[in-house]
């Protein structure tokens, strides 16, 4: 038995964690800690919210006595850390918030680990879940690996980069027993159509402009969210105190390719005719800072703890795509309301 927090669990991947440990572990406590900011949302855990091993609590990391009262409460044995701000285009415009939530919510967690486990480390495990973006872009070919360099480049990546620092920090100078794992960029269902894939389906859907942001040859390395939190599973329980593990399925795809691949799928479940929605391909100006490539090496984690991806991406699109086209209810609750005003405001500024 034992008793686990996910933070961040509302949200896009925290929400396919919360599910697998749930499910998975039925003699675990999970108790899933978040704020329910924009993109926090309930609806994303319907199927398991009765369960007899879960527990919610609405919470801010960055409420440092809020969190040490859940600590005496639950006496946590383990921590996920996975809430965060987590889009690159907010940080630009509101780098605070991004500082607030990603570095001192961080912080806020490792200090109230420290205080309830200072007597006692043995099984206790504070796990910080981060991204490739921390290595910076990769603009002459290779892959980033554990030991590649710092270079973060946007406020998202500097925020998430300084929380790892802090977390290896507290290992380092307290003894907490850490792991951090670094992934790259995820896509399925439950995620916040801001994001790339989410957000073009749903305006592949209603007939709406693709804005692709500069001359669409930037390259990201993409995964399907399940595999992340089978990982993330796998790293919990097997993973090494102390170690980083990179986590990707050598993925990498143009993202102008990847768009003319989603409007295919789109279009075909759609009925419309092969290629009908290339026409919504609007080109914007770029985002700045724009990172080129990333690329993720995730030998370690296959060669060590033997992970490896269960999908072939043609699968994970298809299911994706599927995904939202048949889940109307849930883009549409989450595109109403203050999303309007977001989106408004975005693609304004940059068409
Ligand atoms: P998300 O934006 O979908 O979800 C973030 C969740 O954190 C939301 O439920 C939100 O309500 C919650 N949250 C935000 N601020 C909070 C606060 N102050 N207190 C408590 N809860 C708060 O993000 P995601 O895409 O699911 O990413 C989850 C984690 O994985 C992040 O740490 C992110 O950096 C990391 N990550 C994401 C990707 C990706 O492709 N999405 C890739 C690698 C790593
Ligand atoms: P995104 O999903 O925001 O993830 P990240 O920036 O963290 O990699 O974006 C993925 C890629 O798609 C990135 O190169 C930016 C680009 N992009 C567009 O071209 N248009 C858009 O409207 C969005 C949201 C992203």
């Amino acid at each position: 038995m034992k008793t686990i927090l996910i933070t961040g669990g509302a949200g896009f991947i925290g929400s396919h964690v919360v599910r697998l440990f749930v499910n998975k572990y039925p003699d675990y406590k999970i108790v899933n800690l978040d704020k329910l900011t924009y993109a926090g949302n309930l609806a994303n855990l319907r199927d398991i919210e009765n369960a007899p091993n879960y527990i919610f609590e609405k919470k801010d990391i960055c409420d440092f006595d809020a969190i040490k009262t859940l600590f005496d409460k639950y006496n946590f044995d383990g921590v996920i850390h996975l809430a965060a701000e987590s889009h690159v285009d907010r940080s630009i415009k509101d780098p605070f918030t991004f500082a607030r939530t990603n570095i001192m919510g961080t912080l806020s967690l490792l200090q109230a680990a420290k205080e309830a486990w200072k007597d006692n480390t043995d099984g206790k495990l504070f796990y910080h879940i981060s991204t490739d973006e921390v290595y910076g872009s990769l603009e002459n070919g290779g892959f980033f690996v554990e030991t590649t360099s710092y270079d973060p480049r946007s406020p998202y990546s500097a925020s998430k980069a300084s929380s790892d620092h802090f977390v290896r920090a507290y290992h380092n100078t307290y003894g907490l027993p850490i792991i951090v794992s670094n992934c790259s960029n995820n896509y399925g269902p439950y995620q916040f159509p801001e994001k790339l894939i989410p957000l073009f389906i749903n305006n592949i859907r209603n007939n709406k402009p693709l804005p692709v942001y500069g001359k669409g040859e930037n390259i990201r390395d993409w995964l399907y969210v399940v595999d992340h939190a089978r990982a993330i599973d796998l790293i919990y329980h097997k993973g090494k105190n102390g170690e980083t593990y990179n986590i990707g399925g050598f993925n990498e795809w143009r993202n102008i390719d990847l768009i003319k691949v989603m409007i295919k799928v789109t279009d075909k479940l759609l009925g419309r005719a092969e290629g009908e929605s290339e026409k919504l391909i609007t080109y914007v100006s770029d985002r700045a800072g724009h990172d080129l490539r990333y690329a993720i090496d995730s030998t370690k984690l296959h060669k060590e703890l033997g992970w490896e991806p269960s999908l072939q991406f043609e699968e994970g699109i298809e299911k994706t795509v599927h995904w939202y086209l048949d889940n109307q209810e849930w883009l549409d609750q989450v595109t109403s309301g203050e999303y309007q005003k977001y989106y408004e405001n975005m693609y304004k500024i940059k068409s």
